[in-house]
This record gives C-alpha cells, sequence and structure tokens, in this order.
C-alpha cells in the first residue's frame, strides 16, 4: 500500500526540527517561514512542549469524553484568559474544518436557519458545510452542494446589507485574515458592519481564526484589530504545535444541549497537554507580542522592495505576510527551497505567504532577506 496522492510533492524529506529550522534526511538546514502550513506556533521541538507531552503519555494517552477530563478545564481557562474570551466555553475537535463544521451546526441549531453568507476566496476546510463555504468549486463535490450558500466580496458593507436583510441567513462566516485566499485583511468598518447587521438580522457571525489566530497576526485573535466580538471563534493550526486539535469558542447565548455536539477523539488528554505547553509557551515568551514586533520588522523590510523586482504589493498582520509579484511564484518558492534553503508558502498563483513559528527571531528575519534577495541578483 501506499499514502493516496493529494498534493504535488517536494522531494525533500524532513525529518528533524529546532525553533525555526527543520532538517532533511541528508542534514540539510532549512530556515521554516512556513511552519509546516501555520501549524508549529511555539517552534519546532520547543523543550518544556516536548517535556509536558512526553510526561502526559507516560501517564495517560487517551480516555473518553464520557468522563472527567481536567486538562480540558484548564487549557479552558487559559484560553478564555490569555484570548480575552473567557465568559465564552471551549469545543474541542481534531482540525480547523470540523472546527467549522461544528460552527455552522450550532448556528442552526440555534436559529434554524439554514442559508451560510461566506466571502469571495474564502477557504474553511474539505468537510461537508466547510467546503460549501470555501470559494474553491473544484473541491465542492456534488454531495456538499446542499447547504445554499451566497458568496460576497470582501469589505463590501452594502453587499453584506444586502443579503442578510430577509433575515434568513443563518450564519455569516469571515476568515480573520484571509489565508489561501491571499493575505487579505478585512476592514474593521467591513466586521463592524457585519456585527451590528447579524444582531439585527439575528444571524450569526462566525470567525475563522484558524490560520489567522492564536497570535500570528499580532493579536490573539485578528479580528481584535477591529473590536468586535463574534459568536463563534474558529481555532486550529498552531493550537497544539502540531497535534492535531481545533476548537470552538462559544459564546454564552448558545445553550449546551447534550448529545448535539460530540467528538470521540476530540480534547483527549494528550492533545490538551500540547494545547496548554502552546499557550504557557506564548504567555512566557511573549510569543503574541513576538509576533507583532518581528512581524512589523519583516514587513517593513518587504515593504522597501515594492515595486523592484516585479513586488506588486505586501500585506498582512504579524507573522502572517504576503508578499505578491506580477508572475506566478511556484518556480521562485522551489528555488527559495532548493536554492537557500527557506521554506515559504503560497497564495493563489502570484503569492508568497510567510506563516513562520511565532518564535522567529531579528537574525531569522535578517537571514531570510538576505537570501531571499540574492534570488533577484544576477550570477
Ligand atoms: C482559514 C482556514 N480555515 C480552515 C482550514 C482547515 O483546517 P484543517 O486543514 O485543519 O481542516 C484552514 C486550513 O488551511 C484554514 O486556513
Amino acid at each position: 500500500m501506499e499514502p493516496f496522492k493529494v498534493f504535488p510533492l517536494y522531494d525533500i524529506n524532513i525529518v528533524r526540527g529546532n525553533a525555526c529550522r527543520i532538517y532533511d534526511d541528508q542534514g540539510t538546514e532549512y530556515l521554516d517561514l512556513y511552519g509546516g502550513h501555520a501549524v508549529i506556533s511555539v517552534g519546532h521541538t520547543h523543550p518544556y512542549f516536548v517535556q509536558k507531552v512526553t510526561e502526559q503519555l507516560n501517564t495517560l494517552g487517551f480516555y473518553s469524553n464520557s468522563v472527567i477530563n481536567s486538562l480540558q478545564w484548564e487549557l479552558a481557562k487559559k484560553l478564555g484568559q490569555q484570548s480575552g474570551y473567557e465568559d465564552y466555553s471551549l469545543f474541542l475537535v481534531n482540525s480547523g474544518a470540523e472546527a467549522n463544521e461544528n460552527a455552522i451546526k450550532l448556528a442552526s441549531f440555534y436559529n434554524g436557519r439554514r442559508k451560510i453568507v461566506s466571502i469571495s476566496k474564502a477557504f474553511h476546510g474539505r468537510t461537508d458545510a466547510a467546503v460549501r463555504v470555501t470559494d474553491n468549486p473544484k473541491i465542492v463535490a456534488p454531495v456538499n452542494e446542499a447547504i445554499p450558500v451566497e458568496f460576497i466580496p470582501l469589505n463590501d458593507i452594502e453587499a453584506m446589507e444586502r443579503v442578510l436583510a430577509p433575515k434568513d441567513v443563518c450564519a455569516i462566516i469571515i476568515e480573520g485574515i484571509q489565508g489561501v485566499g491571499g493575505v487579505n485583511i478585512p476592514s474593521s468598518e467591513f466586521l463592524q458592519a457585519v456585527r451590528e447587521m447579524c444582531d439585527k438580522t439575528k444571524t450569526v457571525l462566525i470567525l475563522d481564526e484558524i490560520q489567522s489566530g492564536y497570535g500570528r497576526s499580532g493579536k490573539f485573535f485578528a479580528h481584535q484589530y477591529s473590536g468586535i466580538r463574534p459568536d463563534l471563534i474558529s481555532v486550529a493550526k498552531g493550537i497544539a504545535n502540531g497535534i492535531p486539535m481545533g476548537g470552538l469558542l462559544i459564546s454564552p447565548k448558545f445553550p449546551a444541549v447534550f448529545g448535539q455536539l460530540g467528538t470521540t477523539f476530540g480534547g483527549n488528554q494528550l492533545a490538551c497537554a500540547g494545547a496548554i505547553a502552546v499557550l504557557d509557551i506564548m504567555k512566557a515568551e511573549k510569543l503574541v507580542d513576538n509576533a507583532d514586533k518581528i512581524g512589523s520588522y519583516l514587513q517593513q523590510e518587504l515593504s522597501k522592495m515594492i515595486g523592484k523586482y516585479e513586488i506588486n504589493d505586501v500585506r498582512g498582520r504579524g507573522l502572517m505576510i504576503g508578499i505578491e509579484f506580477n508572475y506566478p511564484v511556484k518556480a521562485l518558492r522551489e528555488k527559495l527551497i532548493t536554492e537557500q534553503h527557506v521554506f515559504t508558502g503560497a497564495s493563489g498563483t502570484n503569492i508568497l505567504r510567510i506563516l513562520p513559528p511565532l518564535c522567529l527571531t531579528k537574525t531569522d528575519v535578517d537571514l531570510f532577506l538576505q537570501r531571499f534577495k540574492s534570488l533577484f541578483v544576477e550570477k
């Protein structure tokens, strides 16, 4: 048997990691500005993270959600305190798609409606409702087409007011910052207008902070730049530094109904130990501030290149940055990996996406800038 081929692969076998560096089976060191797709938050093999997860594995790796799991309570308490959502409750799952799937289900249980409004270029995952509200028909299977959905352009207040006005929309789902769609930031005016319109029409506001959340933007959640409070917030990616985990932060207005939501693996002891260690490290090492400070420095240095090397735009917040070129970046991204030993991500065809671990240092940034610029120097 072989793995089912779902993505084209780089011919590199990554076998080891440390902070913002990864190593292949030949011993070659790479600078990791991708974090395995925004997943590595506190750095590869952080000693405290490894210690806590190892201790947990030696104590109890898993038991069912039908008994008390005090680690879930500890995680919820710390997440509430560190994110500013102490009055919300937490439902733990295993991935980003599953967090969004449950957000949409909970919204629909709550107001009894079916139609979902999403944003052009959105990506929310690959399960039924999550893929339906993803703006990519190529990954929506016929079986996913049952849920009624309407896409509106990002930051178009008029369009948003028009679709929500009939009061038949179950929920509107918006990424804190669009990732796959090209590092596009919702304006504060837009998010505030959405909040107001959701209140008027009893529409549930879901913020997908799976990629932009957990400190990446320089605030705990990217939507906190606009001062709004969503009804539901989905998280995943960096929450447990690579242990599969997702979560849904739920406003107190949603009643918990036994049996309505559930999961076998979600919130298991091992994942919780990893997620608690992540929050402890984020607090001790002030990683949200670091994302803000180092991200601003990187963005500022990259912005000096706009107009050069066919770079059109540099945008983002904290350590979620897009560099938009006039041409497809596939070859450039490959060159960065193979010649300069730097991993980055991409969005669409023309955008390089920078999603490093939140412990990135100024030395790492300077090394990246040097290697990045050297790609454009005539040899
Ligand atoms: C904004 C956003 N939502 C949802 C998802 C889906 O997460 P997962 O792949 O863990 O299901 C992703 C993954 O890239 C994402 O970026």
